[in-house]
């Protein structure tokens, strides 16, 4: 079962529909976000950076460019680990950032490889949230730090969104505050700070809104191609959307830290 959640998400955002309404955006808050997350986990010069969940590199990329840190970036999706390199190679950037393809709940790297390990807007996507967090643990260098951005959940989510598309959009999954800082704890993170930061969320929603209503007077809902189990997309954002409205559902930026002493 976990197999098949961790490969309907991949195989999500791997949708030519996905690339058109996101854009490089994968995650709320965009290249700003993931500059500030950076900022707040000390990212500099030659940091060793682990994306986990990179998506097709975007964020690698921009860290690479403002910060000049390596990255390494994993994800599940072998289409968009092979997408990243290829975009990292036209960006000039191979010589200080590569993607490989990976589980987050089973990372390919040695103990204590990396200074700072980020994961924007998955960390919920995992079924075995504490394993991922074990593996972030374990990757990291003592006294290392973790950045995360996630979904943060108020509210119950509604019985429509708890499905495959509520988990691929980091809806189902996600944990409160309070959620979050208790997994960190228990894995043993320390230093855990949060900050809300749900302004970028709505910002998101309405933005693939209008992307929406732009690509709906070229593509009919057969031809966005969503495959079964992730039904229309339309009328899921507006719930999406509504949900954010309400308040039950937020976005928060999160840093945490590696013990001195292993
Ligand atoms: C919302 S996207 C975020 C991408 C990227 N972090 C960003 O913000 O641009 C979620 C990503 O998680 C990846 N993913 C899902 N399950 C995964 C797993 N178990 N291990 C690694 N990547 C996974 C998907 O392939 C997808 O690229």
């Amino acid at each position: 079962m976990d197999d098949r959640v961790k490969s309907c998400c991949a195989g999500f955002y791997e949708l030519p529909v996905v690339a058109l309404l996101l854009g490089d955006e994968l995650h709320p808050g965009g290249a700003a976000l993931t500059r500030k997350l950076a900022a707040a986990t000390l990212v500099g010069r030659d940091t060793r950076v682990l994306d986990v969940a990179c998506g097709r590199g975007e964020s690698a990329r921009v860290l690479a460019t403002h910060f000049a840190c390596r990255v390494v970036g994993i994800d599940y999706s072998e289409k968009n680990v092979g997408l990243a390199n290829e975009l990292t190679e036209d960006a000039g950037l191979s010589d200080r950032v590569h993607f490989v393809q990976g589980d987050a709940e089973q990372l390919p790297f040695d103990a204590g490889s990396f200074d700072v390990v980020i994961c924007e807007c998955s960390l919920c996507i995992f079924p075995q949230l504490s394993t991922a967090l074990g593996e972030f643990q374990r990757v990291l260098r003592a006294g290392g730090r973790a950045g995360i951005s996630d979904v943060v959940l108020n509210e119950e989510v509604p019985e429509s969104l708890q499905d495959l598309l509520g988990r691929a959009l980091c809806i189902s999954g996600a944990l409160s505050v309070d959620g979050y800082r208790n997994a960190l704890g228990a894995a043993g993170f320390l230093a855990i700070r949060t900050r809300d930061v749900s302004g970028v969320l709505s910002d998101m929603i309405a933005r693939i809104e209008r992307r929406v209503s732009t690509v709906k007077h070229f593509l009919s809902e057969e031809q966005l191609g969503l495959p079964d189990g992730f039904s229309v997309p339309r009328s899921r954002i507006a719930e999406a959307r509504d949900f954010v409205a309400s308040g039950g559902v937020g976005y928060a930026l999160i840093t945490a830290k590696k013990s001195r002493t292993d």
